[in-house]
């Protein structure tokens, strides 16, 4: 169940995961985390690369090291930026979110402790998935 005390929970662990962004080339510095229906949060960073293409976001981070150590399902995830302005998911992670996480609650947060809610199911309409195939 997703509670107010538990999204201040993954909103920690974004901003905690934030901490370890690798974000030399744009300085924008981002951290995720997503909860396992096991339970279990996993944090992530955006890696940035020089060759630019080759960057992986915050989102993707989280969610792949989740998937490596075995978990499948998820029941939310948590994006934080330190902007007034809140990040949402960009177009490419939002596939992924939904393609591991489905209609997951999407938690936007900054450090000012602004705080939005959304559902993937809003911000990615009509998805491609495999019902498609
Ligand atoms: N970025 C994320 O990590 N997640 C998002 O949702 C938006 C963009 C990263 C990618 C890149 O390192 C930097 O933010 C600027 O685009």
């Amino acid at each position: 169940m997703t509670t107010a005390g538990n999204r201040e929970v993954l909103l920690a662990a974004a901003r905690s995961g934030r901490e370890n962004a690798v974000a030399p080339f744009s300085k924008f510095r981002v951290g995720a985390a997503v909860r396992a229906k096991s339970g279990r949060i996993y944090s992530g960073c955006n890696v940035e690369n020089a060759s630019y293409g080759l960057t992986m976001c915050a989102e993707r981070v989280a969610i792949f090291k989740a998937l490596s150590e075995g978990e499948r399902g998820f029941d939310a995830i948590a994006v934080v930026t330190d902007t007034d302005k809140l990040t949402p998911p960009c177009g490419a992670c939002r596939q992924i979110i939904w393609e591991f996480c489905g209609d997951a609650e999407v938690i936007l947060g900054n450090l000012k402790g602004n705080m939005e809610l959304h559902r993937m199911s809003t911000l990615l309409p009509r998805p491609f998935d495999a019902s498609n195939l």
